[in-house]
């Protein structure tokens, strides 16, 4: 069944009440994870009301509910998109045979293992960004930031039903260590990488949810063609959630370029650093750090485990369904990128182990269409400098270009030539330090900060004035 229970502890439409245990489990968990919103959530604004979204049901239209409310009273559900009964398993050995409901003890270890590594990165980016309130641009952005965060608290919260339902004690500890493991944190860290490093700014915040919560879109997106159901079911719901946050990161990088290309004209120069602003070339090395370290999140280029989980069904390609081939891919070979005697070249491998390029590749041709609407902008007003994503060599320290220096355009360097470069293709201290000077909180309904444009609207049919935190 899955009517919504909006009203229960713990809103949710996969039948809690009908399981006392469970129940119980998870609103034991509820405490800790409001401990961990009060201590490592937002550091500040952190009992204003804040005009949110919420999530009350799946359906088709209405699945969402706009109100002021206060952070921690934020009502965390767990909801899974409608099953569908005759859904068949469409990729990989088991294909076409029905999905599966409960957990086959072969796979037990690698779904438990696929649910944690994605569980953890949504905790982690509340905490990678817990002080950015203090210096929203505006009011508006600064709800933006706390709806990402609510949701990606959601996010844990689906992951951690999924981690107590299906897999007991191991779950439960699971679970638990979501809450343990930190951002940054020496001892303890989050799982990848990437989670571990502060998003100090709000040009950062904005190529995080452009870029990041994009690999993540992605990820979800694969883990949403899984064989077993409630997995899949719950990533196409977090999926719908996801998208304001692919908007909030593309409409905010929009917004920059905006801003840069008007003060550009103001001032009849390119460098308006003086004048308060951004300048593109600074945009650039931005684009590509986030982007570069965000292609490490997809894993080398060649993977076993991947290739295990698409012949086991647990983790497809990006939609699965759509693709015409066998979704079996026994036979099939793909080119990989390599770097073979000093020189960038290709190697061809089958394509189940090239999985993780796969899906890197669906990732890039996606990140693409930001850059071409920014560039449009740029035209638009008469500027011909253009923005590009970097070779999917430069800056990479996963894979097959780890240990190699390539440049933004593609070209193998030697060591000397990337310090000597290095400075005209990543943000310097400087220059971090000018964005850093241009972070003051704006709080003053429908003010915006000296280096972004306003949003084009706002949020739900609300004015750009309206008070969407309360101070
Ligand atoms: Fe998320
Ligand atoms: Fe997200």
């Amino acid at each position: 069944m899955s009517s919504v229970d909006i009203d229960a502890k713990i809103p949710n439409n996969v039948d809690l009440a009908g399981d006392r245990r469970l129940q119980r489990a998870l609103e034991q968990w509820q405490p800790k994870f409001i401990r961990w919103w009060e201590d490592l959530g937002p550091s500040a604004f952190k009992r204003n009301q804040v005009y949110l979204r919420t999530a009350i049901n799946v359906g088709r239209d209405g699945w969402a509910n706009f109100d002021h409310v206060e952070m921690p009273d934020y009502r965390w559900g767990v909801f899974l998109a409608e099953q569908d009964p005759d859904r068949t398993i469409a990729f990989g050995e088991h294909k076409g045979l029905p999905a599966w409901q409960e957990v086959p003890g072969e796979y037990r270890s690698e779904l438990r293992r696929l649910i944690v590594v994605q569980g953890d990165t949504e905790p982690a980016s509340v905490e990678q960004q817990r002080h950015l309130s203090l210096t929203a641009p505006s009011l508006y952005d600064m709800r933006n930031l706390f709806q990402v965060n609510v949701e990606e608290g959601r996010h844990l919260w689906a992951m951690v039903y999924l981690l107590h339902r299906y897999f007991g004690r191991d779950g439960r500890d699971d679970a638990d260590e979501m809450l343990e493991r930190h951002s940054g944190d020496p001892d303890n860290p989050r799982i990848l990488g990437a989670f571990n490093e502060e998003t100090p700014d709000w040009l950062s915040f904005f190529m995080f949810t452009y870029f990041t919560d994009r690999d993540g879109k992605y990820q979800l997106a694969s883990l949403r063609e899984s064989a077993f159901d409630p997995l899949s079911r719950t990533c196409d719901f977090m999926l719908k959630e996801e998208a304001y946050h692919m908007f909030v990161g593309a409409s905010g990088v929009g917004r920059v370029v905006q801003r840069t290309v008007e003060l550009m004209h103001q001032h009849d120069t390119d460098d308006i650093h003086q004048y308060g602003g951004i300048n593109l070339d600074l945009l650039q090395k931005y684009i590509n750090f986030h982007y570069s370290v965000s292609l490490d999140l997809f894993g080398a280029e060649t993977s076993t485990n991947a290739a295990n989980y698409f012949g086991a069904g647990l983790k497809g390609r990006y939609q699965e369904e759509g693709r015409d081939d066998d979704h079996v891919l026994a036979n099939a070979t793909r080119l990989v990128p390599s770097v073979e005697d000093g020189v960038i070249s290709q190697r061809e491998v089958s394509q189940l182990v090239a999985l993780n390029e796969t899906l890197r590749e669906d990732y890039t041709q996606d990140c693409r269409k930001g850059l071409e609407r920014w560039n449009r902008a740029l035209a638009a007003s008469g500027i011909d400098t253009k923005l590009e994503l970097p070779h999917i060599g430069f800056n990479r320290q996963v894979g097959a270009f780890s240990g190699y220096e390539v440049s933004p355009r593609g070209r193998l360097v030697d060591d000397d030539q990337w310090a000597k470069q290095v400075d005209s293709w990543l943000p310097t201290d400087g220059e971090r330090a000018h964005v850093t000077s241009l972070m003051r909180g704006v709080t003053e309904p429908g003010k915006m900060a000296s280096w972004v444009a306003p949003p084009a609207q706002g949020i739900h049919q609300q004015p750009l004035d309206y008070d969407y935190v309360r101070t």
